[in-house]
């Protein structure tokens, strides 16, 4: 696992969208597996830019998004196919059939989570996973005891999850207690995983993804698992790191050798 720790979110954003925009100019066809949220709204905004102004081309890229809402209309507001058209596919150009969603209508749910899982495989596979990361540790929505090698499923949302969401819904407005998202052991198989955490409220969900023990309590731990994996903190994320200074040293020399040639 590596950890980069930025001034802010936005410097994070650049260096998470620049990768991005990097292995597309490489690969037309990218696969994306693609988070909701706020963490990863400022990605999104560079990429819609780089596509207005023709640095980048998205028109082959395949996107896959980690969850849904469950019985939440496409064009609710609060369904996680709203988010992405505001904040990401309306200014991309990737054509409809090359987005998808874990099933979260209608009926045979298990059998079209299953299909998900064979469209990400017929895809070859997520080249890019990008992830935030609840308070509680839940990435997409693998909440706490999630097997760690999950795949796309059913979960009921915790109490804590559905406070933390509250604020999107009007008073009163009944709130979906379950959802579809890839398991932990799909995110795992994507061939690069970049993580964002921001502000202070994620601090505790930081030091116990990077520091404390792998654990299905604690699913975003699950990452430690995984080759290739960067995570992106900010300072109010990153304050109960212990070894803050061992990353910055890390990164320091890793992007030494990189100016030196030597990667
Ligand atoms: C949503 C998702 C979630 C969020 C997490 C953090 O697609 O995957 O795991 O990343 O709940 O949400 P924010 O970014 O709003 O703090």
């Amino acid at each position: 696992m590596e950890i980069v720790l930025t001034e802010t979110p936005a410097d994070a954003a650049e260096r998470v969208a620049t990768e991005i925009l990097t292995a597309l100019a490489k690969k037309p066809s990218l696969v994306l597996g693609l988070a909701t949220g706020s963490t990863p709204i400022q990605v999104y905004e560079r990429l819609r830019e780089a596509r207005q102004s023709g640095e980048a081309d998205f028109s082959q890229v395949r996107t896959f998004n980690l969850d849904e809402y469950l019985d939440l209309p496409p064009d609710h507001p609060q369904s996680y196919r709203t988010f992405m058209r505001d904040h990401l596919f309306a200014g991309l150009g990737i054509p409809p059939e090359q987005i998808h969603f874990p099933p979260s209508e209608g009926s045979q749910l298990v059998q079209r989570c299953g299909d998900y899982e064979d469209a990400i495989v017929a895809a070859g596979g997520i080249d890019i996973q990008l992830l935030g990361m609840g308070r509680n540790g839940h990435v997409g929505f693998n909440e706490p005891t999630s097997s760690i090698r999950s795949r796309t499923r059913l979960k009921t949302l915790t109490q804590r999850t559905l406070d933390d969401n509250a604020r999107f819904y009007a008073d009163g407005e009944a709130q979906p207690t379950l959802a579809s998202t890839m398991g932990i052991g799909t995110i795992l198989d994507a061939r690069r995983i970049l993580l964002q955490a921001y502000g202070v409220k994620k601090a505790n969900a930081v030091r116990a993804c990077v520091e404390g023990p792998v654990s299905s309590f604690f699913p975003a731990s699950a990452l430690q698992l995984h080759a290739n994996t960067t995570c992106y903190f900010d300072p109010e994320a990153a304050q109960f790191l212990a070894m803050t200074d061992y990353y910055r040293e890390t990164r320091k020399n890793k992007e030494a050798l990189a100016a030196a040639g030597r990667m």
